[in-house]
């Protein structure tokens, strides 16, 4: 019978996780089995149960270091790679990346207080967001981390805060390029139709603003594009842009020497996605900058990037039990799995394609069958595979989903009082637990039951 299962025979690279579909570590045991950063996948859910992130510190590290060295290989100026917290944001998410010498983006006070608690200097980090709320604003400033401002009403209440602690504050600015890439409509962010940042067209403007605040420095400019590109085309025409609009901010007399050209890079979820590798992204967008600067006799300013799903997708799988199976004859066999939407909401949200296998039986020998992967959760869109083949499969097996290790556990849910998972790190044969298991009744912690209802124990 054909292996359907190819994935898991492909050649790994080494140097650029994104381009696998699994975690560089995997491997199929003596006894045919799936294991991860050398751990039995049957064993962790034995002893830690599931569902379950998994996230394999090796290729972690790899994708931080991919993107260290291509910068120090490709840009001669300074350069700081930032990591998207959004795309998993934890105590050890910012503690590995502090120490690859990563920066950090955050784009709330959860985030920013998980960044600082987690260990990352807070000259390294940067704000983002579109409506900001006074309080995050006062907690960014109180705490030093850099506040990259989106629109006016940052920019005012930044003014004023400035003015009050009659103190100088260095800013960045965002602006939409208006540059399309093809991407998912709501992962799209670089476009003139978009939420985020100053129109390009407003900035002339803006420059001046800025220039007549008596202590706002603009020291950097910012944008970012979209997520899950595969093209590099993008990132060459933005280069150009960045350098464009750091001359036009001269003629106002600010000297901008920082460049943050966000994140963007994508990663393989299934065998027909072919993204380009960390180096070739990096060097893209190193080499324009490059560029642009000597065309314009310009110093080269320090560049940041803001990678969040190329350094931790790959890395990242999630372990789930399989339960009930629904065969309706001649249309499909639904397999239910013990978690769903409420633990990897892509599918529903984006309609996104992962690939999976069967831990006892990854290679999928003898398969003959498609099934509909399905979650528990009360709600028909929640399925988490349209159609995939596995081998037969039964009741109390384990499926291993691969690259869900962005925007799954940061986007997660309590839909239908579904606990989280545990999040386990795994390395050299160890595994740690980096998140607690929620419990039913850790869910009831924030529901208040006014005095005259009557509880019921
Ligand atoms: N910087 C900024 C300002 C961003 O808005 C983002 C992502 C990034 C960096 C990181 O982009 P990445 O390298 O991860 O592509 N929830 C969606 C993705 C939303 C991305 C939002 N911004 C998904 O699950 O596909």
């Amino acid at each position: 019978m054909e292996e359907k299962q190819s994935f898991l025979k492909q050649k790994i690279d080494l140097e650029s996780p994104n381009r696998n579909i699994v975690p560089i570590t995997t491997s199929i045991g003596g006894d045919g089995k799936l294991s991860v950063g050398g751990c039995s996948i049957e064993e962790l859910v034995k002893k830690y149960d599931s569902p379950l992130y998994i996230l394999d510190e090796f290729t972690l590290r790899k994708s931080c270091k991919a993107y260290k060295r291509a910068l120090e290989k490709y840009y001669p100026g300074e350069s700081l790679p930032i990591y998207a917290s959004k795309a998993n944001s934890s105590l050890f998410m910012s503690n590995l990346v502090s120490s690859e010498g990563f920066g950090l983006d955050a784009v709330s006070e959860g985030e920013l207080l998980t960044a600082l608690k987690g260990g990352v200097p807070n000259e390294k980090i940067v704000f983002h967001g579109n409506n900001k709320s006074d309080k995050e604003i006062e907690f960014a400033v109180r705490n030093n981390i850099k506040v990259i401002v989106d629109n006016d009403y940052d920019l005012e209440r930044l003014e004023e805060l400035s003015n009050s602690l009659n103190r100088d504050l260095e800013i960045m600015i965002r602006f939409t390029p208006g540059i399309e890439c093809h991407t998912h409509e709501y992962i799209k962010t670089g476009s003139f139709d978009s939420k985020f940042g100053f129109g390009i067209e407003k900035l002339n403007i803006l420059f001046a603003n800025i220039r007549d605040t008596k202590h706002l420095k603009l020291t950097g400019i910012h944008a970012h594009i979209g997520s899950q590109i595969f093209e590099l085309d993008p990132h060459n025409d933005l280069g150009e842009i960045m350098v464009n609009v750091i001359l036009s901010a001269k003629e106002f007399g600010h000297n901008i020497d920082e460049i943050n050209i966000g994140g963007g890079l994508g990663i393989k979820y299934t065998e027909i996605d072919d993204p380009p590798s960390i180096d070739e992204w990096v060097k893209t967008i190193s080499n324009s900058v490059v560029k642009s600067c000597e065309k314009n006799n310009l110093d080269f300013p320090k560049l940041m990037c803001e990678p969040g799903r190329s350094i931790v997708s790959t890395a990242g799988i999630t372990i789930y039990k399989i339960g009930a199976f629904k065969e309706i004859p001649g249309l499909r066999t639904y397999l239910s799995v013990d978690g769903g939407m409420s633990d990897n909401p892509r599918p529903i949200t984006y309609q996104s394609n992962y690939s999976a296998c069967l831990v006892s039986n990854p290679l999928n020998n003898n398969s003959n069958k498609k099934y509909t992967i399905a979650g528990k959760h009360c709600e028909s869109g929640d399925v988490l595979f349209k159609e995939i083949d596995l081998a037969e499969c039964k009741t109390g097996e384990l499926i291993c989903v691969f690259g869900t290790g962005a925007y799954n556990n940061s986007m997660s849910s309590n839909y239908n009082r579904i606990p989280r998972p545990a999040a386990l790190l795994v390395c050299d044969g160890e595994a740690e637990i980096i998140q607690k298991r929620e419990s039913p009744s850790d869910l009831l912690k924030y529901d208040v039951l006014p005095d005259r209802f009557i509880r019921q124990n």
